[in-house]
């Protein structure tokens, strides 16, 4: 019999199951929230502290003055210039607007990336643990996810000799996430320079998010972007959504040799034509302008880990380092017997904390739970505490 040919085009099936499981303890906690139960949450990375007032303000401004138009597709004039002008200031080398493709925020920014330069046939490798939409992303292109293992030991900084040995003739692009969603690790301008010979010698397109640049916690931030040698193969992909606490506006950026550009535009065109021009004039504010809540957002998340880090202090069975950058800590419990998904439903079963399974980030993640720094730091305290005696009461019964 003839086989009927599906409906639908592949890339649905290709994205089907890559998403739920991760989040099932994060879902049936927010059931039992619902149904009255007193649960913590440290699954969500979202920011919990206000965005600057003054970004919201132009937001309204430009709403009243009429600037609800189609934005050019590239994007507006004033939010390229601004977000040009921020990188050239990180970078201390000119970086032009026409470098500059404008995004509805980060995740968009690397579809619209890895879209443009990779499809079926083609390997992406991306340093594991990885942030929970990566393999879904690549799986829209139709590409080929090649996780390069990493370890806790080494704080889960990715070697050139581990990236090295996942390369094969069909690698096109390497993906890095610096500081790591959810490692916490932030990569020296070394590894990069050691990372980027690597990808030179195979020519590989670097797509870096950087998406936590603005919340390190001592260990300056360092993209392949800023590398004058690296620049001409890099995309760089950011947004305000975490520096500004505003993940509703949607509001980023790819940033890229200049020649890449025009082809960004026609991908971004083809999917979004255009953004919303008075929120690219509030991201031209969040990026001109100095903001007092920005300082308050990364002083409080760099005092939040410090806090959550020191309730584990000594502990054996659950081993927490201080993250070098991002709004994560990543809790090593493998002393207790337990995987990171059994742990993380004991600690929503018997203790009404959610946090997520490691293994959701990745085989790399097996043996963590990676906890979100967005409450209060005495709640974070507290909640520690009580996920450290969980993982000791565990580890003595192993
Ligand atoms: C590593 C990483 N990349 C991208 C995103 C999404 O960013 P955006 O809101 O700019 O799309 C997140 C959000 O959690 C993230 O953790």
């Amino acid at each position: 019999m003839k086989k009927s040919p599906s409906r639908f085009a592949p890339i649905s099936d290709r994205l089907s199951g890559l998403g739920a499981a991760k989040w099932a303890v994060h879902v049936e906690g927010l059931a039992r929230a619902a149904a009255g139960k007193p649960v913590t949450f440290l699954s969500i990375g979202e920011p919990d502290l206000p965005p600057p007032a003054s970004v919201l303000d132009q937001a309204i401004a430009s709403m009243r003055g009429g600037r609800l138009k189609y934005a050019a597709g590239q994007g507006e004039q004033v939010a390229l210039d601004a977000i040009a002008a921020h990188l050239s200031r990180r970078s201390g080398q000119e970086v032009s607007p026409d470098q500059i493709v404008y995004t509805a925020g980060t995740q968009n920014g690397l579809c619209t990336a890895l879209m443009t330069l990779v499809q079926t046939g083609d390997e992406v490798l991306v340093p594991d643990p990885y942030y929970a939409t990566y393999e879904g992303l690549v799986a829209a292109t139709g590409a080929t996810f090649i996780s390069v293992p990493t370890l806790p030991e080494d704080g889960f900084h990715v070697t050139p000799a581990q990236i090295e040995a996942a390369i094969t003739p069909r690698t096109r692009v390497l993906l890095l996430n610096t500081p790591s969603n959810p490692t916490g690790a932030v990569l020296s301008q070394n590894e990069i320079d050691a990372i980027g010979e690597v990808c030179e010698q195979h020519d590989l397109w670097i797509v870096v998010d950087e998406v936590y640049a603005d919340l390190t916690y001592g260990a300056p931030f360092c993209s392949p972007f800023d590398r004058p040698h690296l620049r001409h193969r890099t995309l760089a992909v950011s947004s305000i959504s975490k520096s500004h606490a505003l993940p509703g506006f949607r509001a980023g950026w790819i940033a890229s040799p200049p020649e890449v550009t025009p082809r960004l535009v026609l991908v971004a065109e083809a999917m979004l034509f255009g953004s919303q021009p008075f929120i690219e004039d509030a991201l031209a504010v969040a990026l001109s302008e100095r903001h007092p809540e920005v300082e308050r957002l990364s002083a409080a998340f760099k005092d939040r880990a410090h806090k959550l880090v020191s309730a584990f202090d000594g502990s054996t069975a659950a081993i927490a380092r201080m993250p070098e950058g991002g709004m994560f800590i990543m809790v090593d419990i493998r002393k207790t017997g337990m995987s990171g998904e059994e742990f993380a439903w004991m600690l929503l079963n018997d203790h009404n904390i959610v946090v997520m399974p490691g293994e959701s980030f990745g085989k790399g993640g097996a043996g963590h739970v990676r906890l979100a720094l967005t409450n209060e730091a005495d709640v974070l305290f507290e909640a520690g505490l009580r996920i450290r005696k969980a993982a000791e009461d565990a580890a003595t019964h192993h």
